[in-house]
């Protein structure tokens, strides 16, 4: 039901902007999708409520063209990812989700954003997801079949080959939605390639069921993520880690990015 889904993704919008908002920020990340729609909704009615101090300016940095419209559209201050001085962290970025896992994982990229997402992710002192109740599974790849992965596209075919030889059985190159116009676009100009990946978290040998699923399987995100990313070509995967993932990440350089 199409209206109880755009009300569950409001809510979840407004929910989040209430606990992770606040009008001192300076620097938000914003993200893509139509649920991140509903969060900036939601931050311009904080805003208009809790105005900032005078001359305190809130910016916020989008992760592509379709968030940059959403930004404007609601007269807040964009600010390019690229443009930001090296020694900020964003207060917090809001995104939505494609599929969350219960460590909090995420498959991200149905909407064509994910390189952009995750440069702005991690560059914040923490992400905050918002996602309706259809996204919410026990594991990824339940309800959403495959992983988005941004791919160059001289090297298309070269990585469609070896996502079939970890595994993919079917990697599909993501076409515009008249296909005569051929392959879909990102913001960077690369292909999106769509891999299903049913065996998906289970490792060779070291898969031996330790999982406790009864089934042969290892579940790594993380290790999959990083698998796929060696491959030549790839920019980078729709595949965000959770707690563990992010913690091992933000080691050093990073800081301390908290999924929340
Ligand atoms: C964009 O490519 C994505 O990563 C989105 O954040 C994700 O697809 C969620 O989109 P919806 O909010 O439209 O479901």
């Amino acid at each position: 039901d199409l209206e109880l889904i755009e009300s569950a993704k409001r809510k979840a919008a407004f929910k989040a902007v209430e606990d992770h908002f606040d009008s001192s920020f300076s620097y938000v990340g914003i993200g893509s999708g139509s649920t991140i729609r509903y969060g900036v909704e939601a931050i311009a009615a904080h805003l208009k409520a809790n105005p900032p101090a005078k001359g305190h300016n809130i910016m916020f940095v989008p992760t592509g063209y379709q968030s940059n419209e959403l930004v404007r559209r609601a007269r807040l201050l964009p600010l390019p990812f690229d443009s930001l001085p090296d020694d900020v962290m964003l207060d917090v970025a809001f995104d939505g989700a494609d599929e969350v896992d219960e460590e909090l994982n995420c498959i991200k990229g149905g909407g064509a954003c994910l390189f952009q997402e995750k440069l702005v992710a991690m560059r914040s002192k923490k992400f905050v997801c918002i996602a309706d109740y259809r996204k919410n599974q026990k594991r990824l790849l339940t309800a959403w079949p495959s992983i988005p992965i941004e791919v160059a596209p001289f090297a298309e075919y070269e990585v469609l080959r070896a996502l079939r030889l970890l595994g993919s059985p079917d990697p599909v190159t993501r076409l515009n939605a008249d296909s005569k116009a051929g392959p879909l676009k990102t913001d960077q100009g690369f292909f999106i390639v769509d891999a299903p990946f049913p065996q998906l978290l289970t490792d060779g040998d070291e898969a031996a069921g330790t999982d406790g699923s009864g089934k042969n399987g290892i579940y790594s995100v993380e290790r999959l993520a990083r698998k796929i990313k060696m491959i030549i070509g790839v920019l980078e995967v729709g595949l965000f880690f959770g707690e563990n993932g992010y913690e091992a990440q933000s080691k050093g350089k990073q800081g301390g990015q908290k999924p929340v």
